[in-house]
């Protein structure tokens, strides 16, 4: 008898199955995309930063080689503005107003002309003949400024537990500091890039985009066709962090490009216009005041965040969303103001709010450890929120404190003498930093539709993205086991609006709603064989039912009889078809139907959610553990070692799992130490390239080491937790920490740049 094999790949460490096509060249994304007759785009930027346009010369431009058309407000059609909320309730956030329809100027590179020529460098060089004559306006660029109007947010609630101010009073040690962060710009190495070809009134647009379905609609509305006749593809993006969430002005600017010019268009941003075209992390000024009692029990936390938000724009960071539920405190208020300022919208950046906040609190945390004198680890322990602060409930799941125990093993914490500036390497000043980091759960709707054809393939697809976490090997991994089909005989597809709605791949949301949607789609794939061969005399499983067979070698058997086995190349071939394709979704927790299954080597399970009302949904947490070597001359910070210890929940792939973290580490490197965007006082932006806008690269990115902890959370039938943001969230606040057991310098503004450094160094020379 031939051995039988049952296809059990989640949970091994796999290699991402389209690695080959990345590194060979062979992935076509947006910008690789040449569809024959295609003309070039450019934009042309504001020079200044508040004020209106009095006129465009555009005359030269015109007449130049190569140009077939110069647009600006005088002669755009009116694009409507798509509402904030896409159409299943997934949440891509609010859109920024459709450019050129007025001849206003909100901010500092904004687009105020666009050519399109037959070629990039035709473009490029009518591009510079264009005179723009602007009113200039004094900006809003300070907080004081009478005229900068401060915007409240249903998302950014005040929050207030018990008494703060009573409790900060008497409480026996107290920490009240500002805190303040840099903004950070997000900088994939690919440039965005958006073509767009239009064939009547159906429109086709290729585009870095983080959520084809969000873009899809933005583009139906703005131009007023029906979103059926709009396509968005998207099968290989390349690194967004954010920056791809919104459906940005430049990509209504290509699709409206090639409507006038009736070509297909290419628009490719250049660096200097990432840093003001797709968004950036806002800057942030945090109050944090912090009461605790001589024994180290946390009575009053106080977080109140100012950041700046665009004139004319929505989207919030939710700074102190974390905050509430970070310890178990009595007393806890949390206020977020946002203010509008000229300067370039910001968006969204990778654990946007959390990394900012977490940075203020966990840095607050950690001065108390010192004023109380107790170990910075223990005084976390002690303060842990065992259930959920507001209701009382127990956490779905929460191995935070194992993340604690278990990292601290792996780092050698214990060989951490307490003082500050008491390690000492070859004339370096080491430190030893820690932190918690936590991210809130979040699982939107998803849809998904898988086939199985006659020759034996699978093929499953959804709407989705891969802008590097790798949700094509995860989701690919699943199927096959879902399915027990070989992996090699399976293949996941994605990025293209035309394929079921999926949502955005944001939040550290998408592996467990696209995981949750592969996961019931399949199942409902394998119930429609069942039912196949339930009444089929031909069938050796003929009267089988789910939870009475395994799925194996690409078919089924009868658990209990593995001789009684069909492969589901032989029930299509028998029953005259060429596949069978089933369309499937997930709800989020909580709404998830009862007659869900998950499969387990093969085999069906019934699912069980915890009852309503009987858990509080956690998301995922971290622990940060990070030596730096300080140089005390030089005042350079070098991150020679971190650990992260990770609750993510059940960990699909190991492999793509650490190095989603591995990233998020490096990007926090980056926040912590090197990434500013700077801004002259006029308002205009200073840093337009990766020369002066310094990110971490990996002679930055040292010895890191991570490990996963904790247990499937029960609310979801995959039991994930997203990880996507989790490691940048805490991790500047663990590595500002390490700088001060180092040196005894606290610096509480990022970057902890050099100048700080030293500024801080001379401040206290004679200790050293
Ligand atoms: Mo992330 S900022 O949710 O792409």
């Amino acid at each position: 008898m031939s051995t039988t094999t049952i296809v059990d790949v989640v949970g091994t460490p796999m290699d991402r199955v389209d690695g080959r096509l990345k590194v060979t060249g062979a992935a076509t994304y947006p910008i690789d995309v040449n569809p024959p007759g295609v003309a070039y785009a450019v934009l042309v930027g504001s020079t200044v930063t508040s004020g209106r346009i009095l006129h465009i010369a555009v005359d030269a431009a015109e007449r130049a080689p190569g140009v077939l058309a110069v647009i600006t407000h005088v002669n755009a059609p009116p694009l409507a503005h798509a509402p904030a909320t896409g159409r299943m309730g997934d949440p891509i956030g609010p859109q920024p107003l459709p450019p050129f329809q007025s001849d206003a100027v909100l901010h500092y590179g904004q687009h105020v002309a666009m050519v399109v020529a037959e070629t990039r460098e035709e473009a490029n060089a009518a591009a510079a003949l264009i005179e723009v004559t602007y009113q200039r306006d004094a900006p809003v660029l300070a907080y004081e400024d009478p005229r900068a109007s401060r915007v409240s947010h249903p998302w950014t609630p005040d929050y207030v537990r018990g008494d703060v101010p009573s409790a900060f009073a008497a409480a026996d040690v107290r920490i009240n500091q500002t805190y303040t962060t840099s903004a950070n710009t997000n900088n994939p190495i690919g440039l965005f890039a958006t073509v767009a070809v239009w064939d009547g009134d159906v429109l086709t647009v290729h585009d870095t985009t983080q959520h084809p379905h969000g873009v899809r609609d933005m583009l139906a509305i703005a131009f007023g066709v029906d979103p059926a006749s709009v396509r968005v593809l998207a099968p290989f993006v390349g690194g967004a962090f954010g920056a791809g969430l919104r459906a940005w002005p430049h990509v209504t600017l290509a699709a409206l490009a090639a409507r006038i010019t009736r070509r297909p268009v290419k628009l490719v941003l250049t660096r200097a216009q990432m840093f003001t075209s797709v968004g950036h992390r806002p800057k942030t000024i945090q109050q944090l005041s912090i009461g605790a009692s001589g024994d180290g029990q946390l009575t009053a936390i106080e977080h109140v965040s100012t950041s700046p938000i665009g004139m004319a724009d929505e989207l919030i960071n939710l700074i102190t969303y974390g905050t509430p539920h970070a310890y178990a405190c009595p007393n806890v208020s949390t206020h977020a103001i946002q203010v509008r300022q000229s300067i370039p919208i910001p968006g969204w950046m990778r654990a946007p709010g959390e990394a900012e906040g977490s940075f203020a609190l966990e840095s607050a945390i950690d001065e108390l450890s010192y004023a109380l004198g107790i170990d910075p680890i223990e005084l976390r322990v002690r303060n842990h929120a065992h259930v959920h602060p507001d209701s009382g409930l127990p956490w779905s799941s929460n191995a935070l404190l194992d993340c604690y125990r278990q990292g601290a093993e792996r780092f050698g914490w214990s060989a951490r003498t307490p003082q500050p500036r008491s390690m000492r390497n070859q004339g370096q000043l080491v430190g030893f930093g820690m932190a918690r980091g936590a991210l809130f759960a979040y699982q939107p709707p998803c849809q998904a539709i898988a086939s199985i054809r006659r020759d034996g393939t699978a093929f499953v697809r959804s709407g989705a993205t891969d802008i590097g976490p790798g949700p094509s090997t995860v989701m690919t991994m699943l199927a096959a086991d879902c399915l027990g089909v070989p992996i090699e005989r399976v293949r996941f597809g994605l990025g293209d609006s035309a394929m079921p709605r999926a949502p955005q791949e944001g939040g550290s949301g998408l592996t467990g709603a696209l995981g949750n949607a592969v996961h019931a789609t399949c199942v409902s794939l394998v119930r429609a064989f069942v039912d196949l061969v339930h009444d089929d005399e031909g069938s050796p499983l003929k009267g089988c039912r789910l939870d009475g067979i395994t799925v194996r070698d690409g078919g089924m058997q009868i658990t209990d009889d593995p001789v009684r086995f069909e492969t589901y190349a032989d029930i299509l071939t028998r029953h005259r078809l060429d596949e069978l394709t089933i369309e499937g979704e997930s709800a989020p927790p909580g709404e998830t139907s009862s007659a869900t299954m998950i499969v387990q080597a093969g085999r069906f399970i019934p699912y069980t959610a915890p009852s309503t009302g009987t858990r509080a949904h956690a998301g995922g947490y971290a622990a940060h553990f990070v030596e730096v070597h300080v140089d005390p001359d030089l005042g350079t910070v070098r991150v020679a070692r971190v650990v992260s210890a990770v609750d993510g929940g059940r960990i699909l792939n190991p492999k793509t799992a650490r190095s989603q973290i591995i990233g998020g580490i490096a990007m926090g490197i980056g926040m912590a130490l090197l990434e500013d965007t700077v801004s002259d006082r006029t308002g205009r932006l200073a840093t337009t390239s990766l020369a002066e806008y310094v990110v971490a690269v990996n002679a930055d990115v040292r010895d890191v080491d991570v490990l996963f902890v904790g247990d499937p959370d029960p609310m979801t039938p995959l039991g994930t937790k997203g990880i996507g943001e989790l490691a940048i969230a805490g991790m500047a606040a663990a590595i500002a920490n390490a700088v001060y057991h180092a040196t005894g310098t606290r610096i509480r503004s990022l970057p902890i740049s050099i100048e700080k450094m030293l500024g801080h160094e001379s401040a206290s020379a004679g200790t050293a």
